[in-house]
């Protein structure tokens, strides 16, 4: 069989060599090339790439250092393989149709610190087979097909630095898997299909400094998945398309200094399991919905330096998003749908030196004017950012403003408020009463309400501030009495307006009927500026309206019924009953009348006088 004739093949050379090597020859003996390979006796380099091979060739020199064998056909790896190529550095099998290797293959490379097998068709990693390679520092197995990293898979790999697993079908990694990997620094599980972060398995990487996932089937990080790795400098997760949330606690334990989570499907940032790290300098959030970067909540990492969130959905940095971040110098947020980029965003824009802000609608005013202002110390990388909305500057490039225009052309209107008048409203308890303050400006201003107590009103609540600018009162109370303000602004600057309200206290006899009352005011009461003059409905009013309705409508059914009598007795025919066909209102005012359509009318019968 081959097996037999290769260890055949090897003892003999390797007899030979030993011969050789006692009798001390002063030349080293040099085997001859084998056929298609080509020997680099120089740099000790043998390459057999693309040389149609079927299996390892058996007369390889021994003084090699480094072997290509790649773009070859080997199916097979043997027992011993390798086992005379003791200077043997670099050894690199990639790209041919290996599906198995054998126990003790590499037995013997003890020098050998470059191990490549990727793109070939390894299901498994049988136990054993890395026996031997004491020094190997890399391992390449990388798209291959394999499954499961089993315990104890790569033991016999002391001196293991890096690992490239990337594109396997990895569906489980288990809890032993790495044991013995004591120096491993650098782990790539791109590509693989694990549904969940083998935290065990990871824990025996103590000293771990690089790790990246591809393609997590997960739709939250769970908690502590990555502790125990205190050395985890670099953590890289993409395309994560479920990836929703970050647990609160899921990067507990780690100190890093570069962290990536692209192309999931985050819809914010991930601010509190982020706090802790405040070595962070390289942050990527690229690809992620995320539409806000909110402000005062990245303080905490103080030393970051990049930012990167391509690709995003984002709408607006609030003010004051980097404050504290006083080493910031790379903001990248192209593509998104950002209008504008305030200064008062960063900490100071001294430190920015790179700002990517190409691909987003913006709109070229005042808020601008600091990027074209600075746009000779901004690296804005490939494509410089243009002007999209504002219908003037339709199309304009940041580097296409001469500073002579500038100020003319990129200009803001502070806010005014219209109808700029004092309003005081006096209402009964329980009115609903809504003050107006509409403003005008560019940028359009932002309008918030303080309450006399000076503090801001939100959008909830019985008293709040309508997204429209108004304010709204419901079943106002004696104790909402006082001076209300409305603040417009924006980056031009601040108007604002008072208005006062005088709650009466309702007369006591009545206030059984406030809910009531407050429920029918409410429709109607909705002044704005005149909301004092509406008298509520009472009782009484309620029984009138009830008391014409009710006969109105029995006026209407007895002029019916005479009109009927009339109609028969000209007839002169004696009918004492009348059939009423009537339909229920809902149909009725959707359809039309008389037409016969409606399947189920129902009827009753009346006896006539
Ligand atoms: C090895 O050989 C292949 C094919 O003959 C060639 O493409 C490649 O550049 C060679 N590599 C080196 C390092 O010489
Ligand atoms: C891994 O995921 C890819 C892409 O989702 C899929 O095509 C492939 O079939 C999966 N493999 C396994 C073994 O689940
Ligand atoms: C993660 O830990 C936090 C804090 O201890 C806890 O509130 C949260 O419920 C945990 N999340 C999960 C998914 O266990
Ligand atoms: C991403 O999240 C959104 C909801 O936030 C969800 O509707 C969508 O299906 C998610 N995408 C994937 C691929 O799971
Ligand atoms: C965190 O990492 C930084 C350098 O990246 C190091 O200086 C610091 O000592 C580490 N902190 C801890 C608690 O390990
Ligand atoms: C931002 O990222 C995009 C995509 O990676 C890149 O093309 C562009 O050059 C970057 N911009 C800057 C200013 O670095
Ligand atoms: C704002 O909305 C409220 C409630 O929807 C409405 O009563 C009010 O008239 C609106 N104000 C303006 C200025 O349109
Ligand atoms: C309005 O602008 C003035 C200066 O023009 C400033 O002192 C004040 O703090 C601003 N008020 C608000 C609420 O922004």
């Amino acid at each position: 069989m081959f097996e037999g004739t290769a260890i055949h093949h090897w003892l003999c050379w390797g007899a030979l060599y030993l011969l050789a090597a006692g009798l001390a020859l002063p030349s080293e003996t040099r085997r001859p090339c084998p056929q298609s390979c080509h020997c680099n006796t120089v740099l000790l380099e043998v390459n057999c790439s693309d040389g149609q091979l079927s299996k390892v060739p058996g007369d390889l020199p021994q003084d090699a250092k480094r072997m290509n064998l790649t773009h070859n056909n080997i199916k097979t790896l043997a027992h011993q393989q390798f086992q005379t190529l003791t200077q043997l550095l670099d050894l690199d099998l990639s790209d041919n149709l290996l599906t198995a290797i054998e126990m003790d293959a590499f037995l013997g490379l003890q020098n050998l610190l470059i191990l490549r097998l990727a793109r070939n068709h390894l299901k498994i990693i049988p136990a054993g087979v890395f026996t031997g390679l004491t020094h190997l520092q890399l391992l390449d197995i990388s798209a291959n097909e394999i499954l499961v990293f089993l315990d104890f898979n790569f033991y016999e790999l002391p001196a293991l630095q890096s690992i490239k697993a990337e594109d396997n079908d990895l569906v489980f990694i288990s809890h032993q898997a790495f044991s013995g990997l004591s120096s491993v620094k650098e782990l790539h599980l791109d590509g693989c299909n694990l549904t969940a972060v083998p935290t065990e398995a990871l824990t025996q990487l103590s000293v771990l400094r690089k790790l990246h996932f591809r393609r997590l089937t997960l739709t939250a990080l769970p908690n502590y998945s990555f502790h125990h790795l205190v050395h985890l400098k670099e953590l890289v997760i993409s395309y994560c398309p479920r990836l929703e949330t970050l647990s609160e606690n899921s990067l507990f334990g780690l100190n890093l200094t570069s962290l990536t989570i692209r192309r999931c499907n985050l819809t914010a940032v991930p601010y509190i399991p982020l706090h802790h790290l405040v070595y962070l300098i390289h942050l990527d959030l690229s690809f992620n919905p995320i539409t806000y970067i909110q402000g005062n909540m990245l303080r905490d990492l103080f030393r970051l330096e990049e930012l990167h969130l391509i690709g995003g959905s984002l709408l607006g940095i609030e003010i004051r998003a980097f404050t504290g971040l006083t080493h910031f110098k790379l903001l990248n947020v192209s593509r998104n749908l950002l209008n504008t980029l305030e200064v008062d965003v960063f900490h100071s824009v001294d430190t920015l030196k790179t700002l990517g802000l190409d691909n987003n609608p913006l709109a070229c005013d005042c808020r601008l004017l600091w990027v074209i202002r600075r746009r000779q110390y901004l690296d804005f990388g490939g494509e410089s950012p243009t002007c999209t909305t504002s219908v003037q500057l339709q199309g304009w490039n940041f580097l296409d403003f001469s500073q002579s225009e500038l100020a003319g052309l990129l200009t803001c209107r502070p806010p005014q408020i219209l109808n700029h008048k004092p309003q005081v409203v006096k209402v009964d308890q329980g009115h609903t009463v809504v003050f107006y303050c509409n403003a005008e400006g560019d940028p359009l201003p932002s309008v918030s309400w303080l309450n006399p107590q000076q503090r801001p009103l939100s959008p909830t609540g019985r008293i709040r501030a309508l997204s429209n600018g108004s304010l709204e009162v419901r079943y106002a109370q004696p104790e909402d009495s006082g001076t209300y303000l409305c603040v417009a602004s924006n980056a031009a600057g601040n108007d604002s307006m008072l208005v006062s309200l005088h709650v009466r206290v309702f007369p006591s006899s009545t206030t059984n009927l406030f809910h009531l009352e407050g429920w029918f005011a409410f429709p109607s009461a909705s002044p704005g500026v005149k909301g004092n003059q509406k008298l509520p409905f009472d009782v009484k009013t309620l029984l009138i309206a009830a008391t014409i309705g009710l006969m109105s409508f029995f006026s209407s059914v007895s002029v019916c019924f005479i009109f009927m009598f009339l109609w028969s007795k000209t007839k002169g025919q004696i009918k004492h009953t009348a059939t009423i066909a009537y339909v229920p209102r809902s149909t009725m005012s959707r359809s039309n009348v008389g037409k016969g359509n409606y399947m189920e009318t129902s009827r009753f019968t009346m006896k006539l006088i």
